[in-house]
């Protein structure tokens, strides 16, 4: 007797110290997972495979949901699904199972979420309230066929959150009437008019549709066919208000990724500050705004339901040109930093200022390099270790002036203001890995100093082994780019020669990594 207990307690330890092993083992795997070679340390990637546009951003219950265009079976794009993470801060993410297949209807595009509080949609069971999927089902069988109408909208709810998905028996919600590209829904509550409204973007314009159940869906208006920039499709929109700084206004703003046709090439994301009465979205505004003017900064959409009532705003880190391409083996891609919107009036001009949310400083680690300061007429060489992973802030009222990250090497990456030229420029084209693709390494990128005011500027620069975020005055001008350097950059020159104030360098701190 005395024995048999004997025995099952050895094998109950037994088994405990596998089951703790196979733990260790599993947890060693995730971290050099995450050490492979350009792995981002602080921005979202999948575990393994393909991702593109992050979808269906919603916060409930405390938990921001990251869901994502995914292809698990490859690094290139395929038939879509939407993968899916969580995160209590925007900061750490946990990974999650896959939340929406590809069924009959078709694969599973780009789209949006909702929590239907009112239960408008009628899919409340057990007191639980539905968090609502609003998605594209492109059917490649429709395509194939060389039908035009294999876009149409469909809807999925879960009633735990976000874990598990329903797909609606009656789905398309909305069918399409024979426009080729017709996809991307993005819906929200709109109090005003007391029921949802979507938009979503059909070739080159969006159109607005309204519903009070999320099942039944009336069109309202179209917008942009001779407005903004149409070098290619629009893509994932998105309408949201947002208060005037510094004043009790607000503006509406509409979000449209289009590619290709954005300002250096490729895909980028134009926004539109305007107005909406519930039916209609109106500006005067005849040209594109961009959020971004690097060339990695895609199909970015908003969170709906913040709890603070921010806007904050996620973009998928690539481009078109070349994202299929990227030097990275295991994983494609990454989505930007969680960035927060707001609304800067200058002059009779309205402009989007795009930033990393305050949360962001939780990772903020050992100080790499405390103040220096560059007169002007001079540079200076800074030997750095860390700089690939690292947020540098500097000031200054230089109009010209270089920052050239470098390694052993003699890889180059430079950011530059040239007030003469009234420009900043990233130039990558000797940054690194540039010859994987045509397109990729053949120009300077350039941004115009459009709504900057004069005087001192301030800088902020997030360095994550393959990406580089260029912040300007608070977000005013940003520019992401992708970089894919050989060795990590080591020296950072500053070349204020042509400066005549001095380059102020504040910090330049270590990111933690969240993986
Ligand atoms: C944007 C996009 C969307 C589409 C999705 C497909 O990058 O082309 O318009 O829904 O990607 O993966």
């Amino acid at each position: 007797m005395n024995k048999l207990i004997i025995g099952y307690l050895i094998l109950a330890v037994l088994v405990a110290c596998k089951e703790d092993h196979k733990k260790v083992q599993n947890q060693t795997v995730e971290k050099s997972r995450y050490q492979e070679e350009y792995r981002p340390q602080f921005h979202f990637s999948p575990k393994e495979k393909w991702m593109n546009d992050p979808n269906g951003l919603i916060y409930n219950e405390g938990v921001y949901h990251l869901f994502y265009q995914y292809y698990p079976e490859d690094i290139v794009w395929g038939p879509m699904h939407w993968g899916h993470a969580v995160s209590k801060d925007l900061v750490h993410w946990d990974h999650k199972p896959i939340a929406l297949y590809p069924d009959e209807n078709g694969l599973i595009f780009s789209g949006s979420a909702v929590v239907d509080t009112n239960n408008t949609s009628g899919f409340r069971e057990n007191g639980k309230t539905p968090l609502v999927a609003i998605f594209t089902y492109h059917s490649m069988e429709g395509e194939k066929n060389g039908r035009k109408d294999f876009q149409t909208q469909g809807i999925a709810y879960s009633l735990d959150n976000g874990d598990t998905w329903t797909k609606y028996v009656d789905n398309p919600v909305i069918p399409n009437d024979g426009i080729k590209d017709f996809r991307d829904p993005k819906v929200f509550w709109h109090e005003p008019s007391n029921s949802w409204i979507l938009t979503l973007v059909a070739g080159d314009h969006a159109k607005f549709y309204t519903s009070q159940n999320l099942k039944d869906w009336t069109y309202l208006s179209d917008f942009g066919k001779t407005k903004g920039a149409h070098g290619g499709v629009w893509e994932c929109p998105d309408l949201f208000p947002l208060q005037i700084e510094g004043s009790e206004g607000e503006k509406w703003v509409l979000i449209i990724s289009v590619n290709p046709g954005a300002p250096n090439g490729g895909s980028g994301t134009q926004y539109f500050v305007g107005d909406f009465n519930g039916k209609t979205f109106s500006t005067d505004q005849e040209e594109a705004k961009w959020l971004d003017f690097g060339t990695d900064n895609y199909a970015g959409v908003t969170y709906n339901n913040v709890p603070n009532g921010e806007r904050i705003f996620i973009g998928w880190m690539s481009n078109w040109d070349y994202a299929r391409e990227t030097p990275t083996k295991k994983w494609r891609s990454a989505m930007t930093v969680p960035r927060k919107l707001s609304l800067e009036k200058v002059e009779d001009d309205y402009f989007l200022k795009n930033y990393p949310i305050d949360n962001l400083d939780v990772l903020t680690g050992s100080m790499l390099l405390d103040e220096v300061e560059i007169v002007g007429g001079t540079s200076d060489t800074l030997q750095i270790s860390g700089l690939n992973q690292s947020e540098i802030r500097l000031r200054t009222a230089s109009q010209n002036f270089q920052l050239l990250f470098k390694n052993e090497l003699d890889e180059v990456l430079v950011l530059s203001m040239d007030s003469q030229k009234q420009i900043f420029s990233v130039d990558r084209r000797l940054s690194g890995k540039v010859d994987f693709q045509e397109g990729f390494g053949d120009k300077k990128h350039i941004a115009s100093l459009k709504g900057l005011k004069q005087g001192s500027h301030q800088f902020r620069i997030l360095m994550d082994w393959s990406s580089m975020e260029w912040f300007v005055d608070q977000g005013m001008l940003s520019m992401t780019e992708q970089i894919f350097p050989t060795k990590p950059y080591n020296i950072l020159i500053i070349n204020n020669k042509d400066g005549n104030e001095p380059v102020i360098v504040e910090s330049i701190k270590e990111v933690r990594s969240i993986w």
